[in-house]
């Protein structure tokens, strides 16, 4: 059996992509997702080893979810906080409802999460690993994505400080920073930016590319096989990072 792994947000786009990496990555992984049924379909399509319904959102679902899987499958080694959510505003449209939603899933989940399965690997004493999906909205300010792009630089300032305080135990936190990745939160993005825009769909995937210096739209893959690489030894140096996993959109 290789390292455990949990993928949050892994029924779907970057998370069902690295949760598939890790697998070929010789790793045994646990899927979790919103609803039991999500997640063990994406056990279903990758050839994962487990299913866990956890709402980043919801305290007691994550610690339960964390505590089940250590039960089930002896501990865990790796985590990849990934679930995220996003929705486009204009920043004076939105309301204390939009910026809840994305503050919960985004920063909040990702808090949660990391908290609990930290406690595991300091009661365990061995160490591990996380990577959390930021966003290239952590490095830059988003337009039509002020309250996603703010909860997604408090995933680098919770990166960071994690990282410092837990170095010291063996405990690496890093994230990484996709850009125009296509996935099912991109074609609903696609939608709500050329409404906002009055553009069409396609023109908004154009001005996606065109700001791309390698020339076209991001894949789930592009994004996995650096999640995978800043769990394993290759990167052993490396703690506190938000890699920027974007084509060439953003470059320091
Ligand atoms: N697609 C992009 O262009 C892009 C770019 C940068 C960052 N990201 C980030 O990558 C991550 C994955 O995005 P994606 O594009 O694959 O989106 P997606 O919508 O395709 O998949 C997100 C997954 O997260 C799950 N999820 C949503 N809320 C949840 C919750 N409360 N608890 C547990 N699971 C929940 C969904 O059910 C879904 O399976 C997100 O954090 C997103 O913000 C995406």
């Amino acid at each position: 059996m290789g390292r455990i792994v949990l993928v949050t947000g892994a029924g779907s786009g970057i998370g069902l992509a690295s949760a598939r990496a890790f697998v070929a990555n010789g790793d045994t992984v646990v899927c979790g997702d919103l609803t039991l049924a999500a997640a063990e379909a994406a056990v279903a399509k990758i050839g994962a080893a487990a299913a866990v319904a956890m709402d980043v959102t919801d305290e007691a679902q994550v610690v339960a979810g964390v505590a089940d899987v250590v039960a089930r499958m002896g501990r865990i080694d790796v985590l990849h906080a990934n679930a995220g959510v996003s929705n486009m505003k204009r920043a004076v449209d939105l309301t204390v409802a939009d910026w809840d939603f994305n503050f919960n899933v985004n920063a909040k989940g990702v808090f949660l999460t990391n908290r609990e399965v930290v406690k595991h690997f300091l009661a365990r004493g061995q160490g591990g690993v996380i990577v959390n999906t930021a966003s290239l909205a952590a490095k830059v300010g988003a337009p039509l994505l002020a309250h996603y792009s703010a909860s997604k630089f408090a995933v680098i300032g919770w990166t960071q400080a994690l990282a410092r305080e837990h170095a010291k135990d063996g405990i690496r936190v890093n994230a990484v920073c996709p850009g125009f990745v296509k996935t099912p939160m991109q074609d609903r993005e696609v939608l709500w930016e050329a409404e906002l825009r009055g553009i069409t769909p396609e023109k908004v995937i154009q001005d996606y590319i065109d700001q791309t210096p390698l020339g076209r739209l991001e894949t789930p893959e592009d994004v996995a096989d650096v999640v995978v690489f800043l769990t394993t030894d290759a990167a052993r140096f490396m703690t506190g990072q938000g890699i920027n996993v974007t084509g060439g959109v953003y470059m320091t």
